[in-house]
């Protein structure tokens, strides 16, 4: 149980022989400790569908999108491939840093369902020369092959899996497109936070392992060449703070 004193600016913390531990808000604990929470209840309340990236609906969380910036920066990747497209936020927000970065890279998204007033809009938008829309589910062979065909030899290549969250379909999805990931760049295997989400609103209890973390723990065990880790900060003036605060926890995939 966690207790807040504004007034000291601490927390206490009782474990479960009664013991209390004091931490001051001014520790990297105390503030891992109220992520915690914060990320809970933004899933209670859908914190992250309330955001929006050049006119479409985004749906992550802001700490995660900035993250992943930095590191698309850092691979600075001809393709990327994103499986889950939905409204196409992420798709457009891959696409706005290609260009901003003076890239001709592409992004390639995927999903099984591409409705038609998200089609519309994405048609329409001024970053589509950026990106490609193939419809179709991501584990379907030929959707695999379709997407295999943009990429040329030499393309530094990106992957993010936000489609179905389901232990088993990630780690297809992790089979199937981690074959297409460059040395030095990332498979990501997005909301792992699933895992501690299992007895939250609008879950199920199988998500503590059915579930993109756990799809990547088994993917390792077999995949050598693959090493989990988060991608280091370019920049941390923090007093001690070195962990993302995240929806994609044990996410980061990185070929080495
Ligand atoms: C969480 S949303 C994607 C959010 C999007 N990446 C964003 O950041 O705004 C998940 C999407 O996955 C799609 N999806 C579900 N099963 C799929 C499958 N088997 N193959 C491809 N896409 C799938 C759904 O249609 C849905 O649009």
């Amino acid at each position: 149980m966690i207790e807040i004193d504004e007034k000291s600016a601490i927390l206490k913390l009782k474990n479960a022989n009664g013991e209390e531990e004091i931490i001051p808000f001014s520790s990297p604990k105390a503030f891992a400790l109220i992520s915690k929470y914060w990320l809970r209840i933004g899933w209670d309340t859908k914190h992250v569908y309330t955001f929006s990236w050049l006119g479409r609906p985004i749906i992550q969380l802001p700490e995660d999108v900035l993250r992943i910036q930095e590191v698309i920066y850092r691979v600075k990747p001809d393709i990327i491939i994103e499986t889950g497209v939905a409204h196409g936020g992420s798709i457009v927000f891959y696409a706005s840093i290609l260009k901003a970065m003076g890239l001709q890279g592409k992004v390639i998204g995927v999903d099984i369902e591409i409705r038609p007033h998200n089609r519309q809009a994405l048609e329409a938008h001024e970053l589509k020369p950026y990106f490609e829309l193939i419809e179709g589910s991501s584990i379907d062979v030929k959707v695999v092959e379709k997407v295999a065909s943009f990429i040329k030899p030499n393309s530094k290549v990106l992957v993010l899996l936000d489609s179905n969250h389901t232990k088993e379909h990630v780690l297809n999805e992790l089979y199937l497109y981690s074959e297409f990931v460059t040395k030095d760049s990332y498979i990501v295997a997005t909301d792992g936070i699933m895992k501690d989400l299992s007895d939250a609103p609008r879950s199920n209890p199988d998500w503590k392992e059915n579930n993109p973390f756990t799809a990547v723990q088994e993917f390792l065990q077999k995949k050598s060449e693959f090493v989990l880790e988060q991608p280091a900060w370019l920049f941390n003036e923090s007093l001690g703070l070195n962990e993302n605060i995240t929806y994609w926890p044990g996410a980061y995939l990185k070929r080495i």
